[in-house]
């Protein structure tokens, strides 16, 4: 039960393995790459109780030393000091031009320990071993690395490809019900932005694979990683489709900064609400028919997530609030805010072209509700 997903970006190319049992042959896969047994693991103390020593194991059966460093767990780890620190020991490790750093971990890991990789040497390279749903998803593939800065998330970065990533479906089981669902927003995405016949598959099956069924998880992380490369291989630096795997993130992003980017929602759950909300919009623009955003968040219901700002726990600001939120993201290209939008389940574009009242009645309606 094992995927490879390629990423051919030329001189970057990569491959992802999906699958259950790859920590424990980390060391057999990574071994090609490396021009001394030696590698460095950065990875967060919650991921590192129970991961470290499985893929320190199987670093070890392969002949391969490792050192290991680890940070606090949490979205406050994504910053400059810790960026400084992760670095500066990488150079005490004496880790050479040519080695290879092992980023073991969710979405800040990867992002962090990328970043320093990227300037790291001016570049060193990195093996991806994401240990979240999201993380095996979106954020280990594609190669955006970077920081957040006091003025935003995400600010400070650069694009730099992993060697590898090994999405060992094995550790999901170590998820909350939570976070899990919370990666399945960004896996559902997928089938919203540009395969409706994988949206099909999920309504289907997506609770068996919530449960746990292994072949569904591999089947479910491989059209995700395939629909990721594919994408980001057209696009690799954002300048157009990239955009699409942002399908539901303008309004997440006001929700989470509305929030407080705290426990009251996480991204993936943000995910899921703004993809209803870039639907209802679509709908209201008589781009898509009014029964695909009712389709978008049944399914969200009944995987038993959050599928309406009104399942956001506590105050949130009104709609001329949320709409100026949407205002600090970090998509808005010349004072424009840009949207996906879709003309159906599988449909989505990239459009600037969006009245500013038809977001605000979209808004106001889904408050409402509150
Ligand atoms: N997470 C969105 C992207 O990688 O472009």
């Amino acid at each position: 039960m094992r995927e490879t997903v390629h990423v051919p970006l030329g001189d970057r190319a990569y491959d992802v393995l999906i699958g259950p049992g790859l920590l424990a042959e980390a060391g057999t896969l990574i071994a090609p790459l490396l021009p001394r047994q030696r590698v460095a693991i950065v990875t967060e103390t919650r991921v590192a109780a129970l991961h470290r020593d499985a893929l320190r194991a199987g670093l070890a059966d392969a002949g391969i030393e490792a050192v290991a460093m680890e940070l606090p767990p949490g979205e406050a780890t994504k910053g400059w000091a810790h960026l400084a620190q992760v670095t500066e020991w990488l150079l005490d490790q004496k880790i050479e031009r040519r080695d290879v750093v092992v980023a073991l971990g969710g979405g800040v890991i990867g992002d962090l320990v990328g970043f320093a990789c990227a300037i790291l040497r001016r570049g060193v390279r990195f093996v991806q071993v994401p240990t979240s749903l999201l993380a095996q998803v979106d954020s280990s593939v594609g190669g955006k690395t970077g920081i957040n800065t006091a003025q935003g998330k995400n600010l400070a970065g650069a694009f730099h490809q992993p060697s590898l990533v090994l999405a060992d479906t094995d550790v999901l089981a170590s998820l909350s019900a939570r976070d899990f669902l919370a990666g399945y927003g960004e896996v559902m995405k997928y089938g919203l932005l540009g395969d409706a016949a994988f949206f099909g598959w999920l309504e289907e099956n997506a609770p068996a694979m919530a449960a746990g069924d292994m072949e569904l998880r591999v089947a479910a992380v491989k059209r995700s990683v395939e629909m990721k490369a594919e994408i980001v291989t057209r696009d690799e630096t954002e300048q157009g489709d990239r955009a699409l795997l942002n399908l539901g993130h303008t309004f997440c992003h006001a929700l989470e900064a509305a929030t407080g980017y705290s426990d009251r929602l996480l991204h993936g759950e943000g995910v899921a609400v703004g993809c209803g909300l870039a639907f209802e919009l679509s709908a209201r623009l008589g781009l898509c028919s009014q029964e695909d955003p009712s389709r978008v968040r049944a399914h969200i219901k009944a995987m038993g997530m959050k599928a309406d700002i009104a399942d956001i726990p506590g105050d949130l600001p009104d709609a001329a609030g949320l709409l100026n939120l949407m205002g600090q993201d970090k998509k808005v290209v010349a004072g424009t805010l840009n949207f996906i939008l879709a003309r159906g389940i599988g449909q989505a574009f990239v459009t600037s072209d969006v009245p500013e009242d038809t977001v605000m009645s979209v808004l106001k309606d889904a408050l409402r509700d509150k």
